[in-house]
């Protein structure tokens, strides 16, 4: 299929296990996903709606637009055809760069050297073209070039997104094992919440879960303020991006959820405190600065969700096992009647939360194998954890 404005080809990335819950969030706005792959979603769209996914999605770390697929037998080639490419369609020669080259090919040795050839490729036609060429940027560029290599095949992107999507831009500063805002958002689709119910994460940190949510049940685009690398390309329509910035805007609605966190620690409160009160001054989200197992507050009927220490990167006051039943405890004597998502990268300390699951998914946190626990609470709830 030829490839106008009207009909790109995009490749959506996420983190693994995201990618149905990707896939939902493309088609909700009116898009056929062509096919999911692992850590990907393909699909075609228009620019406009591209401008829409990357500031409404949740779930997606970027959005890529298709340049070129093509083989190559050596270096020369491999430069020649990535100086067809007619770049200049796609940006200015005053815009800053950044190449990256993943994947591997036996034609070079190291990526470097692939990263090398495309810029050579893309200065010199510039060069040859206008007398003039990109600078090459690193840490701040103004459109990033990823170039995929499977051995004598490489695959070439525009990034549409720049920065990853997950930074919305409301966490400047890290706390310690934040969960990433995509991924946050990604569990709370997968939890079953109905964005109504009281929203209660026990083990808050920064507080990740209850902005996202927060987000979510006033459907709020997590990125309509950011800047996004297609603002730089030579297409860009501001009149488009406004567009559909109102259109965003016209959808927030004001719900009235409430959102409660807690953490034991005090440097994770005081940062999730200065984040609800710069970012959303507005919002009925309230931090409090206590150990969950001293909670007195009348929680039940709410939705619990947490990402509880795993017991190798934050340190709890006594035995995981321990804490992990205490969880438990806490979820049956506190939260009966409830539902209940929790994420954990320690299935085995998990095993003495000693409730059943109503549902396991697998999913990663950075590098680390997780699974999201979904519980329902109720009298006479099932007792074995299977
Ligand atoms: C993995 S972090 C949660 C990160 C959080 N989801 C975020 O995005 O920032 C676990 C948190 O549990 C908190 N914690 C550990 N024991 C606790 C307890 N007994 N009561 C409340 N919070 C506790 C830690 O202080 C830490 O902030």
């Amino acid at each position: 299929m030829a490839i106008t404005e009207n009909n790109l080809k995009i490749t959506a990335t996420c983190s693994s296990g995201l990618e149905e819950i990707l896939q939902k969030e493309i088609e909700s706005f009116g898009v056929n996903v062509d096919s999911v792959g692992k850590n990907t979603v393909q699909f075609y769209t228009d620019m406009q709606t591209l401008y829409k996914l990357n500031m409404a999605t949740r779930t997606a770390t970027h959005f890529f637009l298709f340049l070129k697929q093509f083989f190559f037998k050596n270096a020369d080639e491999f430069y020649a055809k990535m100086k067809q490419i007619l770049w200049e369609k796609h940006f200015n020669v005053n815009k800053l760069i950044r190449i990256d080259t993943k994947g591997n090919s036996f034609v070079f040795r190291n990526s470097h050297f692939a990263t090398l050839r495309t810029k050579d490729a893309i200065v010199d036609r510039f060069r040859e073209n206008y007398n003039d060429r990109p600078s090459i940027c690193k840490d701040n560029p103004e459109i990033q070039i990823t170039v995929y290599l499977q051995n004598n095949q490489a695959i070439v992107y525009l990034d549409s997104s720049g920065i990853p999507l997950f930074k919305r831009g409301y966490r400047a500063v890290h706390a310690q094992a934040p969960l990433k805002e995509d991924l946050a958002a990604g569990i709370l689709m997968l939890s079953g919440w109905d964005k109504k119910t009281k929203l209660i994460d026990p083990m808050c940190g920064s507080g990740t879960f209850l902005f996202e949510g927060y987000l979510m049940a006033n459907n709020i685009a997590p990125n309509l303020e950011r800047e996004f690398a297609f603002m730089h390309w030579k297409n860009y329509d501001k009149k488009i991006h406004d567009e559909v910035k109102r259109e965003l805007e016209s959808q927030i609605i004001s719900a009235n959820t409430q959102f409660i966190g807690y953490d034991i620690h005090e440097s994770p409160v005081k940062l999730a405190r200065e984040i609800k009160n710069k970012h959303f001054p507005e919002s009925k989200i309230n931090i409090i600065h206590n150990d969950f197992r001293r909670i007195n507050d009348d929680i039940s009927e709410s939705f619990i969700i947490a990402n509880p220490p795993y017991g190798e990167r934050v340190q709890t006051d006594n035995r995981i096992n321990d804490f992990y039943h205490e969880i438990g405890d806490f979820l049956k004597q506190k939260c009966n009647p409830g539902k209940a998502s929790i994420l954990t990268g320690n299935l085995e300390a998990a095993k003495n939360i000693g409730l059943r699951t109503s549902k396991k998914i697998k999913l990663y946190n950075g590098p680390i194998e997780c699974r999201l626990l979904n519980f329902e609470m109720y009298q006479g709830s099932k007792k074995n954890f299977d």
